[in-house]
C-alpha cells in the first residue's frame, strides 16, 4: 500500500526548502534517466518554482531540454548507496533503473517516472526555458505542476521527522560521498 499523498501546491516549496539531496528524473520519448543532485532550492512559493543546477554534460539535460519537464524524488536515508550509485554513472551509458533495480511510477501530470520505494517525497516540475543561466550556470528552472509525500513524514504541510520513520529521513550531501541524515526537529521561539 502506497503511503503517498498529495502535496498542496503552496506547501511544496518545503519539501526542499531544507536543502536536501534529491534524485532528478526525466523522460523524452522511451528513453528516461535518473541522477543525484544536491544543489536545489525553491525561489517562489506561489506558483511554485524551484531552481536547480543539472550541468549541462549530463543525460538528464539532454532529456530535460526537448521534453520541457523533468521531476524531484526525495530519497530518504534508506537509499543513500543508491542515490550516490544513479550521481556516479551516467545514463548516456546505461539504463539506470533496470541497472539498479529501481522501481517508478508515472507522474499523474508530466508522466515521468517517479521513485516512491525508498523515498520521501516528490514533484514533477514543468521546465521553465532560461537559457542564459542554463548555459551560463547550469541552472535550470521549474514550475511545480504536482507533488506528493510519504504521510508518515510529511502530513498537512509539514516534515515530521521522529525515531518513527529515520529510514525517510532527508539526505544531505556533504561531499565525497559522505552525508548527513537530518536530525531532530527544533522549533524556534519567539524572543
Ligand atoms: C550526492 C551527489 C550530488 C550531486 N549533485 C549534483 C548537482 O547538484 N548537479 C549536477 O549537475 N550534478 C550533481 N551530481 C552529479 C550527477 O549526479 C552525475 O554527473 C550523474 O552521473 C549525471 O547523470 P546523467 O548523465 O545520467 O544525467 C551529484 C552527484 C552525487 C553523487
Amino acid at each position: 500500500m502506497s503511503h503517498f499523498r498529495p502535496v498542496a501546491l503552496e506547501h511544496a516549496s518545503r519539501l526542499i526548502n531544507h536543502g536536501p539531496t534529491v534524485l532528478v528524473t526525466s523522460a523524452d520519448g522511451d528513453r528516461r534517466n535518473i541522477m543525484a543532485a544536491a544543489w536545489s532550492m525553491p525561489v517562489e512559493f506561489t506558483p511554485p518554482r524551484i531552481a536547480i543546477v543539472i550541468d549541462k554534460n549530463t543525460f538528464t539535460r539532454e532529456l530535460m531540454l526537448p521534453s520541457g519537464r523533468f521531476a524531484v524524488c526525495i530519497p530518504g536515508a534508506a537509499i543513500i548507496d543508491l542515490t550516490y550509485a544513479v550521481g556516479s554513472v551516467s545514463g548516456k551509458d546505461i539504463d539506470k533503473f533496470t541497472r539498479f533495480g529501481i522501481a517508478s511510477t508515472v507522474g499523474p501530470e508530466l508522466g515521468l517516472p517517479l521513485v516512491e520505494a525508498g523515498c520521501s517525497a516528490w514533484m514533477e516540475c514543468k521546465l521553465i526555458r532560461e537559457p542564459h543561466t542554463e548555459e551560463a550556470y547550469d541552472t535550470c528552472f521549474g514550475e511545480v505542476v504536482a507533488a506528493a509525500a510519504d504521510e508518515r513524514v510529511f502530513a498537512g504541510g509539514r516534515w515530521k521527522f521522529d525515531d518513527t520513520n529515520v529510514d525517510l529521513h532527508t539526505i544531505h550531501h556533504l561531499g565525497g560521498g559522505n552525508f548527513a541524515k537530518v536530525s531532530n526537529l527544533v522549533a524556534a521561539k519567539a524572543l
